[in-house]
C-alpha cells in the first residue's frame, strides 16, 4: 500500500488535484465524503503568504474532516518559500506540496510553477531545502517537462526523491502543451519503472472515467490517480471510480435529490466559510456540472448563477427539485 511519509493510503488511492478557485474547503470536504483519499488546496503564493496578503492567507484554512490534506505552495525564491513553509505549518496540514507544474505566464515567467522545469537543479535545491525545513512530508506536483524536446522527468523525479520528496504527482503534459492534446502517461510509467524509485508515483491528466483510472493502474502501473476536472461539480466521481474498481460495474448516476442536496450543502458550507457574498459568488462555477444534461434548464441555471442573495439560490434549488425531481440522468 502506498504511503506519503507516515500517512497510510489504500491501494491505488484517488487524490483530489489542487485547483485554483475550485479546491476550497467546502469542495474538498464534499470530495472527501465521496471517497477522495487525499485532498490538496489550490496553489498559494509564497510571496503572498509572507506579505500576509489576506487572499493568500484565507487559503490556508482546513477542516478537520477533510484530512489528510496537503497545502500547496508555489514560488521560486528559496527564502520566501522557506518562510512560507513556516507559515503553512501553523495551519497544521498533513502534507506540504510544492507546485512545479503551473503553466500560466505570470507564474512561469518568475521561474515558479512549471517555469522551474527549465532549471532542474534549482527545482531539486528548493525541494531539498523545504524538506529540511519541515517535519511534514513534502510532495511535489509537476509536469513531464518544459516542452517535448526537454522531457527529463525520470531524472528529475529520482533527484527529487533523493532529497526527501515523499511522493510525486505528474501531469502527463508539458508546460508548452498547457491543457491541449491528450495527457501522455507513458513518461509517468517510465518514472515508476525506474528501479531506483521507491516513493509513490501518482498519475494525473485526463482521468475522466472509471475505465481511465483502471488503465492508469493496470496498464501503466502507477500508484494512484490525481483527479482534477472530472470532479468539478461532480464529487461523486471518486465513489464511482472506487465502485468500478471493486465490482467492474458502473454506479447509477446521482439522483436529482442527491445533486440538489450536494449543491445546497456546498453553498451553505461556502457561506459559512467565506461569508454570504463570496460564498454565493464562488460556488457558481459548480452548478453547471451538478445539473448537466437536464433539458430546458437554462432559466434555472441563470437564477443560480446570477442571484446575489443565497436565499434566491436556495429557492432555485427547491424549484429544480420540484420541477425535475423525476429526471433520469444518463
Ligand atoms: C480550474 C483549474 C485550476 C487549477 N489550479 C491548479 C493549482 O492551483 N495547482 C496545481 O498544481 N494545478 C492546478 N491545476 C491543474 C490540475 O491540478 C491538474 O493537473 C490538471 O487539471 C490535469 O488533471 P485533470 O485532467 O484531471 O483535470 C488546475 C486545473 C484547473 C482546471
Amino acid at each position: 500500500m502506498p504511503k506519503i511519509g507516515n500517512i497510510e493510503l489504500p491501494d491505488f488511492p484517488l487524490l483530489l488535484a489542487p485547483m485554483e478557485d475550485v479546491s476550497d474547503p467546502p469542495f474538498r470536504a464534499l470530495c472527501k465524503e465521496q471517497g477522495a483519499d487525499v485532498v490538496y488546496t489550490e496553489f498559494i503564493s509564497s510571496e503572498g503568504l509572507i506579505r500576509d496578503a489576506a487572499k493568500s492567507v484565507i487559503k490556508l484554512d482546513i477542516y478537520e474532516k477533510e484530512r489528510p490534506v496537503g497545502i500547496q505552495i508555489f514560488g521560486a525564491e528559496l527564502d520566501s518559500m522557506l518562510q512560507a513553509v513556516d507559515i503553512v505549518e501553523k495551519s497544521n496540514p498533513d502534507i506540504i506540496d510544492i507546485n512545479f507544474g503551473c503553466p500560466v505566464k505570470k507564474v512561469v515567467c518568475k521561474n515558479a510553477g512549471a517555469g522551474i522545469l527549465r532549471d532542474i537543479p534549482l527545482m531539486v535545491k528548493l525541494t531539498e531545502e523545504i524538506v529540511k525545513r519541515t517535519k511534514l512530508p513534502v510532495t511535489v506536483k509537476t509536469r513531464l517537462g518544459w516542452d517535448a524536446n526537454s522531457i527529463k522527468i525520470v531524472e528529475a523525479a529520482e533527484r527529487l526523491q533523493d532529497v526527501g520528496t515523499q511522493a510525486i504527482s505528474i501531469h502527463g503534459r508539458t508546460r508548452v502543451q498547457m491543457y491541449k492534446g491528450e495527457a501522455d502517461w507513458k513518461p509517468i510509467a517510465e518514472v515508476k519503472n525506474n528501479p531506483r524509485m521507491h516513493i509513490p508515483v501518482f498519475g494525473n491528466g485526463d482521468v475522466d472515467t472509471p475505465e481511465a483510472a483502471v488503465r492508469m493502474r493496470d496498464e501503466y502501473g502507477l500508484d494512484g490517480a490525481m483527479i482534477g476536472r472530472a470532479s468539478i461539480g461532480y464529487p461523486w466521481f471518486f465513489k464511482e471510480v472506487k465502485h468500478y474498481f471493486k465490482t467492474g460495474t458502473h454506479l447509477p448516476p446521482p439522483t436529482m435529490e442527491e445533486r440538489v442536496e450536494a449543491a445546497r450543502r456546498h453553498l451553505q458550507m461556502s457561506i459559512d466559510w467565506k461569508g454570504e457574498k463570496l460564498g454565493v459568488f464562488e460556488t457558481r462555477r459548480h452548478y453547471t456540472n451538478y445539473f448537466k444534461g437536464i433539458p430546458h434548464f437554462k432559466e434555472y441555471r441563470m437564477k443560480m448563477v446570477t442571484s446575489d442573495e443565497s436565499a434566491d439560490v436556495f429557492a432555485a434549488f427547491d424549484e429544480v427539485l420540484e420541477k425535475f425531481g423525476d429526471f433520469q440522468f444518463a
